[in-house]
């Protein structure tokens, strides 16, 4: 899953008490915060841009990497300022930290940044509501960071708010993979599919709202079983089988999911890769590493071999699927031939996009207390050659387009007017001069040109593009 961005979200209300978001780290995330902004609703939080004079300022942290737990202390010391300033004019200011730097360092929160008044995991957002109505009424500490709560999936499904033709769908939460360097496991708990109708039903919802586009997510969306839905014969499903029933709601033109592991990548899946039109030519499928001493000492639980094969199957299955990954450098051990088998995966399969990190070291999981822990030096050196393969890759992938006519998903306006932008099945972005009516539609375009992160279009007809 992507970790490096980071949002801030919503729109400023004058009556209703203010709400601020900022959402770090991957799409889960931004989900998560979503989903809290809906379940503030009903108690009159409205977002807002502005964390100056929020009533309820939450920041969704992400404890992937220690740069981003490190940011969220550093932001927490900007709001003090902005708390003692609202209260010294006779206001207030509440401030919660949730996500997995919340599961991860609990108290220590509380203890470090005192000014934070609440402190939740990702498994106890469908109890916001309550904790905010605690918080209020008794102006103490809350934490509440406990595992395996029920039915979480559908009180958080409730009542959301759609902007757009696309959205995220949570199917599966939660990491029983246990890699060595990664902290999910220990924040997000222990792997959850959700059942069958409840996802059928909030896909159903969205698409009578308009929506032509939804992404499966899950930490592990591919580790999705469940009982088939209620009058189907039939065993356990997987992904395959449920994309396939998705496919089959009106309106729904396109179905994706994230993130996948190679150890959960079965046939049923890849056969719906190769069958289901509605599902999109693109796959993300980290491997992290290409040495089987580095895969193993990561606890990834396959070879550098039985991925490149997969990759190879898959391929068979949908020649022209585009593949993305995710990388470490400088895992520990990971000498210069390892590094180099890294290299020679990445040749060998060939990504359309990709995410690249240095390792850092999570307390608490096994790889922070290994042996041969890699110079940071080293590690810049061989995240820089990585990248630049890498980028490479995708711009070759880029550039294989031009001349092509690909069906994109206009989305938005474009930041020049009279600009529309979509995306590609291959998730690329692209911009056409087009008019405003074809927003949500999906339109032929021939791809002219490459930018640096994104494909230029023009319509195939004159009569469409007026
Ligand atoms: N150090 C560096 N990268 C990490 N990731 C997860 N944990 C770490 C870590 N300790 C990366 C992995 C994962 C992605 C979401 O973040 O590549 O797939
Ligand atoms: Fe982390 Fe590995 Fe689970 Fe992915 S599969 S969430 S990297 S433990």
């Amino acid at each position: 899953m992507k970790s490096e961005t980071e949002t801030t979200s919503g729109q400023a209300s004058e009556q209703t008490k203010k709400l601020f978001i900022k959402t770090y780290g991957c799409q889960m995330n931004v989900y998560d915060s979503e989903r809290m902004a809906g379940l503030l609703k009903p108690l009159g939080y409205t977002q807002t841009a502005e964390p100056e004079d929020a009533d309820l300022v939450i920041l969704n942290t992400c404890h992937i990497r220690e740069k981003a737990a490190e940011k969220v202390y550093s932001d927490l010391g900007r709001i003090k300022k902005n708390k003692e300033r609202k209260e010294q004019s006779g206001g207030e200011m509440k401030v919660a930290v949730a996500g997995c730097v919340a599961q991860a360092e609990g108290a220590e929160i509380t203890a470090r940044a005192p000014i934070v008044d609440m402190v939740f995991g990702p498994q106890t957002y469908h109890r916001l509501p309550e904790m905010i109505a605690r918080a209020s009424r008794e102006n103490g500490d809350v934490l509440e960071t406990d595992f395996a709560v029920e039915e979480k999936f559908d009180t958080l499904s409730t009542d959301r708010e759609i902007e757009g033709y696309s959205a995220f769908v949570t199917i599966q939460e939660g990491c029983d993979k246990f890699c060595t360097f990664c902290v999910v496991p220990y924040t997000r708990g222990e792997e959850v599919s959700r059942p069958v109708d409840a996802i059928t039903a909030e896909v159903r919802m969205l698409a009578a709202n308009g929506l032509r586009e939804v992404t499966l997510l899950g930490q592990n969306v591919n580790a999705w079983h469940s009982a088939p839905p209620a009058g189907t014969a039939g065993d356990g499903w997987g992904l395959g089988e449920l994309v396939r029933h998705l496919a089959r709601i009106d309106g729904i033109e396109r179905i994706r999911f994230t993130t996948s592991h190679p150890r959960d990548m079965d046939h049923g899946l890849m056969a719906a890769l190769g069958e289901e039109p509605k599902l999109m030519p693109y796959l993300h499928l980290p491997v992290q590493a290409g040495s089987d001493k580095i895969l193993k000492a990561m606890n990834r639980g396959h070879t550098a071999d039985h991925y490149v094969r997969q990759i190879e199957e898959i391929r068979k299955a949908r020649p022209d699927i585009a593949i993305s990954g995710d990388f470490i450098v400088g895992f520990p051990g990971e000498g210069d031939d390892d590094f180099e088998a890294t290299m020679q995966i990445v040749e060998a399969v060939g990504y359309a996009s990709a995410f690249s990190f240095k390792y850092s070291r999570r307390p608490g999981t096994p790889g922070a207390s290994m042996a041969k822990q890699v110079a940071e030096p080293l590690k810049t050196e061989r995240l820089a050659r990585l990248q630049a393969l890498l980028e490479q890759q995708k711009q070759d992938f880029n550039k294989a387009q031009v001349g092509k006519v690909l069906p994109v998903l206009l989305e938005k306006k474009g930041r020049n007017p009279g600009q529309l932008v979509g995306r590609s099945p291959y998730l690329q972005a692209v911009h056409a001069d087009l008019p405003e009516r074809l927003l949500g539609q999906i339109v032929d375009l021939r791809i002219v040109d490459t930018l640096s992160n994104s494909l230029s279009a023009q319509a195939l007809d004159d009569r469409i593009s007026t």
